[in-house]
């Protein structure tokens, strides 16, 4: 075994250090492409008059190559009219003689992408703690204690003793042991006595640098998984005054038993940097800086993203996707990386870990904060992506960990940057025992171990599988000896399986207020079983929205086991004319679910104002553990959004009703639709497929389906009255129902008047509220068990359309601690500074 995994390891050396050419972007130009099996890139580069520079990362099929600057226009030509060309092979007769000359012997080329230099990431360092008031709570925190806290110090000094951890600083590292508010911290010592402290264990911090030469660090250094993209070399040394983000958060993972500072939470792993936020980078360098040795590099940690400003909406390129997808296919072995993301800091800007592609990534366990009180931080991203929650900064307190410097501590290491590598040192003790668990395995360990805190205030709800998930806590918080313990004996998970939904056509206009425009798919047991899928991990929705304001918009995601997914919330800053474009959000809270029944969507605009919009179509897919491990095949790599158009076979015709009841019967006009006419499209591949003669766009007829989907497709306008009230969650097909007129208000509430009381909202405020309660008004008795915990609300708090605006305040459900977060922060009375700069001004640097 340990030979085998030298032999890999070499290997690995070989080819990686082989790949690593410094690029010269001063007087090149790169470019990506995806070469079909059996095409030489040799050729190709002869072909296409560029230089082969080597394989772009440890992408199968990718391939980097470089044109001096002043001729690479010929190639960006050529390879620009060779995506075209793929787009349109029907034109492909038509085109003129020298693009057609230029691009013969070119059709090996799948896929390219010229690189371009940019510096979209951003570090989710700490929101600014008081430093005053830090030093008086912590004079505080040494007088008056309680018996309680005078033992925990006790057991502390117990601890240091027994495991001979001199590290100065150790017992201020309330993360690891806290004395003052007991229970708040890893739980990390009963492992550590155990004899686990992550020996075998190789983290990579992905970051601005990570300080080799801190005696901190030094010893658990792991140089060969180490890079400097920014300023190529294999040292990622720190070179930036503020370089120093990447030295903290690997100090927290495995800061030695020494010494000097404190102690890691894997004080025995080796840690790697990878250093890529200092400097522009490419999308290639991005791709390769993630598969960064990783047969070796076992977790990534990842403290950035893009901007939290509440206004960004942004994910990672297609080609970093499929590096990321490479990961955790290829990546230890098969067994996959394990990337850990920070959920970012933005949720005093309304900001939202779904509206980020990377925390958003089912590959990803991402990873939100409470401080050492236990309590929620006012920056802590919420979402249904999120996965659990671990310490950080707030309270008058932040993380201490190493710094950069020969022994420099740092005690202000904060924001979910500081919590995600605590989540990152857990998972590397984990391994350490079981280094066979897969990237899934770990994901599981964190929905089955983490410990739900604040039961009254997080908008809990009970799932599938007898967890409770928070949009704002994830499953719970990290407890280091839970997981681990249960690591011990866990057995893996069978591959994963997914169901992909087809695309479900809306073509509606959104009511403005607090009505919903509500969209429903069933998925049968006949299609779970098809796609061998036994229990729901993940579940995506993609989706298209025009919107003249992004920011208006919220979607909710409804399962058949009546659990409910923020997928997304208003952003109050984000103004961008764009509604959501090919978007896809991703839920946890289904983890465990079968999948099988009506999934329903609920898009809202909640803001009366001049904009509104349409919802276009959305698709759904149910990612999970597969039923038959032996033929169940790894994902195919993701591919470019335009691919949609020939992936989505199966195309579903709905029939959307008027908002006006009486006229349901009669489909507006131009409203049923099939996928193929997407408006939202700006690609060309929308338009070119909206060409194909006898395309029935906008004629009404529900049948312009395509067999693969027959399930999907059957004539929908033969249920959605008849089942509409009381058997919302079971109709018979694909249908939408639009709650956008009082009219419709009116037949709802008199036929439900039994259990619908159309009152006044008490808690409405700015939009922030999800007032349209479906599954509260089908069956009350689930959803009080299903819902939003303590705070349900009745099912006949349907809406108040008009209350939106009004002072009506203390927010309700989900969203309170922001409501009052953002009333308190413009003012500054919050007192830890998180609101200055306005609007968007935390940016990092
Ligand atoms: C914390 O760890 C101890 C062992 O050190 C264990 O007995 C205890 O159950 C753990 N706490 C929780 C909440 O699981
Ligand atoms: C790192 O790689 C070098 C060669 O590139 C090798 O000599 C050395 O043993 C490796 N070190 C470790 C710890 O793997
Ligand atoms: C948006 O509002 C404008 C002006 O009131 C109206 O003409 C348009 O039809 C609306 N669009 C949608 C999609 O509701």
């Amino acid at each position: 075994m340990r030979w085998t995994q030298w032999a890999c390891l070499l290997l690995g050396l070989r080819l990686s250090s082989a790949t690593l050419a410094v690029r010269d972007h001063d007087r090149h130009d790169y470019f990506v492409l995806q070469l079909e099996q059996g095409h030489s890139p040799e050729v190709v580069a002869q072909r296409l008059g560029a230089t082969y520079v080597g394989r772009t990362g440890e992408l199968d099929g990718h391939y980097t190559f470089s044109s001096p600057k002043g001729s690479s226009e010929d190639v960006d030509i050529t390879l620009t009219e060779l995506r075209r060309r793929r787009r349109k092979r029907s034109e492909e007769g038509i085109i003129d003689g020298p693009l057609r000359k230029r691009t013969m012997g070119l059709e090996g080329v799948v896929w390219s992408q010229k690189q371009e230099l940019r510096q979209r990431l951003v570090k989710r360092p700490p929101p600014p703690v008081g430093l005053q008031s830090r030093q008086k709570s912590a004079e505080q925190q040494t007088q008056d204690k309680s018996v309680e806290q005078q033992e925990a110090i006790q057991r502390l000094d117990q601890i240091a003793t027994q495991l001979d951890i001199g590290d100065p600083i150790f017992k201020e590292q309330w993360h690891l042991f806290n004395p003052i508010q007991l229970g708040h911290d890893m739980n990390v010592s009963g492992v550590w006595l155990q004899g686990i402290t992550g020996q075998g264990v190789i983290s990579a911090v992905i970051d601005d640098g990570l300080d080799m030469y801190s005696d901190d660090l030094k010893a658990n250094y792991y140089a060969n998984g180490s890079w400097d993209f920014n300023d190529p070399g294999p040292e990622p040394r720190p070179r930036l005054f503020d370089d120093k983000h990447g030295t903290r958060c690997a100090g927290e993972i495995a800061a030695v038993k020494n010494n000097i500072c404190g102690v890691g939470m894997a004080y025995d792993s080796k840690i790697a940097g990878i250093r890529i936020l200092s400097k522009p980078l490419t999308d290639e360098d991005e791709a390769t800086s993630i598969n960064y040795h990783y047969q070796e590099n076992q977790i990534y940690s990842c403290s950035w993203g893009p901007p939290d400003d509440g206004k960004t909406m942004e994910g990672p390129s297609v080609l970093i996707e499929r590096a990321i997808v490479q990961g955790v296919q290829k990546g230890r072995n098969g067994l996959g990386s394990v990337f850990v993301f920070a959920a970012g800091n933005g949720a005093n800007y309304d900001d939202n870990c779904n509206f980020d592609g990377y925390t958003n990534s089912i590959y990803s366990i991402t990873v939100g904060a409470i401080d050492r009180a236990g309590e929620h931080p006012y920056y802590s991203e919420s979402c249904s992506a999120q996965l659990v929650v671990t310490y950080s900064s707030g309270h008058n307190d932040a993380i201490h960990t190493t710094d950069v410097g020969k022994d420099k501590c740092n005690t202000g290491h904060g924001g979910t940057s500081a919590a995600g590598p605590l989540m990152v040192g857990t998972a590397a003790l984990a391994l350490s025992v079981r280094p066979d668990l897969s990237w899934r395995d770990l994901q599981w360990l964190c929905v089955l171990s983490a410990i739900p805190v604040h039961e009254e205030d997080g908008d809990w709800q009970d799932t599938a599988i007898g967890k409770k998930f928070s949009h704002m806590y994830g499953y719970g918080k990290i407890d280091a000896y839970r997981y681990v313990e249960l690591a011990k004996n866990w057995e893996s998970v069978k591959p994963q399986a997914w169901y992909d939904s087809p695309w479900i056509s809306v073509q509606h206009p959104v009511p403005e207020g607090d009505q919903g425009l509500a969209a429903s798919f069933d998925v049968t047991q006949t299609m779970i079983n098809k796609a061998n899928l036994e229990r729901i991990e993940h579940v995506t929705v993609t989706m298209n929205v025009e919107h003249t304001r992004r920011g208006d918009l919220s979607v909710e995601l409804r399962s058949p086991e009546g659990v409910v997914s923020h997928l997304s919330t208003p952003r109050r800053n984000d103004a961008a004319r764009a509604g959501y474009v090919d978007w896809t959000f991703m839920s946890v809270a289904h983890w465990g679910e079968k999948g099988v029944g009506t999934w329903t969507i609920i898009v809202k605009d909640t803001n009366l104002n001049e904009h509104n919009g349409t919802f276009i179509d959305w698709r759904m897919k149910l990612w999970g553990e597969a039923i038959d491990a032996n033929i169940q095949e790894l994902h195919p790599m993701p591919d470019e959004h335009d691919d949609d158009h020939e992936t989505a076979s199966a195309i579903v015709t709905t029939t959307s009703i008027s908002a006006n009841p009486a006229s349901h019967a009669t489909p507006p006009p131009g409203n049923p639709t099939d996928h193929i006419d997407r408006p939202t499209k700006p690609k060309p591949g929308a338009s070119d497929s909206s060409t194909s003669p006898g395309s029935p766009t906008g004629t009404g007829a529900p049948d312009t389906t395509t067999s693969s989907a027959p399930d999907a497709t059957k004539s929908d306008s033969d249920s959605y009255l008849p089942s509409f009230f009381p058997t919302f969650g079971v109709s018979k097909k694909t249908q939408v129902w639009i709650y956008g007129s009082i009219g419709l208000i009116i037949v709802f509430c008199a036929g439900l008047g039994a259990y619908f009381l159309v009152q006044r909202r008490k808690r409405l405020k700015n939009s922030r509220d999800y007032a349209f309660e479906m599954v509260d008004t089908v069956d009350p008795d689930e959803s009080k068990q299903r819902l939003r915990g303590g705070r349900a609300r009745r099912g006949g708090e349907l809406y108040d359309a008009f209350a939106a605006g009004s002072d009506d305040d203390d927010g309700g459900g989900f969203s309170d601690d922001e409501d009052e977060r953002y009333e308190d922060t413009p003012t500054g009375s919050s007192g830890s500074g998180g609101g200055n700069g306005g609007g968007n001004g935390r940016e990092p640097h």
